[in-house]
């Protein structure tokens, strides 16, 4: 039986109702969630993404603007500018999109963000909290939408072999440590590992982040695996397609991350449930994470 599709777009859909729910209950309080992304020069891929981040903010009854720079900005300028929305307290969540233009020192700029309002959970405050377990931490946004689909799903993951394919910062090294304090037995495998389909056989979970196009084949995934797909490349009929050979992995998978519509819309969702957590934690409110689960 080929795989079930991992419905992300309709989990997605959910979790933004839930966060929209507690902005508004959060507004009856006089509080009113607000989350600034800053952009720095104008690829086109970065501007639509900036802007979808902004749109589903506002969705949600979050404040939320783009700050733009241009590419020739002082990184002065640009530190000077973080520090004052850091500093500021009625600004919640700061995001600056990345990759940055060339000639601006990424980590200088990631630093420069208060930990408590680093919605994407790239700051080294974050990223230790995620390797220690802590879940005060905000934990970036696509590792964390992709345990919401395993939790949607009903996956198990105590004692379980989990594979991970990418070492990125942004989801390889994270989503790992997610899957270890959630008890998963973590494989961390990556571009230069030898007899890849070996390991990645090995997995129950796995998740595919490698950023090369349909790198994982039907015949490097174990029969009945919950296969999930990070990747996203564009073919040259303007179609989509992601890491994973979907047509080939279906036939043995027991559940697929569809590309589009599997992770990408969780990772929006997940930012603003960060704001949120971020507008809370930072005024001493409790936050607890909702799950949200499929009807079995
Ligand atoms: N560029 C690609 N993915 C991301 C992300 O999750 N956050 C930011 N800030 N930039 C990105």
């Amino acid at each position: 039986m080929p795989a079930q599709r991992m419905d992300g777009r309709r989990l997605a859909a959910l979790y933004r109702e839930k966060v929209k729910e507690e902005v508004l209950e959060l507004k009856t309080q006089g509080i009113s969630p607000r989350l600034v992304v800053v952009l720095v020069g104008s690829d086109p891929a970065s501007l639509t993404y900036v802007q979808n981040k902004v749109k589903a903010a506002q969705e949600g009854a979050i404040r939320s603007e783009v700050l733009r720079f241009p590419e020739t900005v002082r990184e002065e300028e640009l530190l000077e500018t973080i520090a004052r929305l850091s500093a500021d307290d009625d600004v919640d969540g700061v995001l600056v999109q990345l990759p940055l233009p060339q000639g601006l020192d990424k980590e200088k700029v990631i630093e420069q963000i208060a930990p408590e309002k680093d919605v994407d959970g790239f700051t080294y405050q974050n990223v230790g909290r995620v390797m220690l377990g802590q879940s005060r931490a905000l934990y970036p946004c696509t590792p964390q939408g992709i345990i919401a689909l395993l939790d949607a799903y009903r996956i198990p993951l105590l004692g379980e072999e989990a594979v991970v394919v990418g070492r990125s910062d942004i989801v390889g090294r994270p989503v790992a440590q997610l899957l270890l304090s959630r008890h998963a037995t973590v494989t961390i495998a990556h571009s230069k590992t030898r007899h890849l389909g070996e390991i990645t056989r090995r997995a129950q979970v796995l998740i595919v982040a490698a950023g090369v196009r349909e790198l994982i084949t039907g015949d490097m995934v174990k029969e009945g695996a919950v296969v999930i797909d990070v990747g996203i490349h564009r073919r040259a009929d303007g179609t989509l397609t992601g890491d994973v050979e979907a047509d080939s992995v279906r036939e043995k998978a027991r559940l697929l991350s569809p590309v589009p519509g599997g992770v990408g819309p969780m990772t929006i969702a997940m930012l603003l449930l960060n704001t949120v957590k971020a507008a809370r934690l930072r005024r001493g409110l409790p936050f607890h994470a909702p799950t949200i689960m499929f009807a079995e």
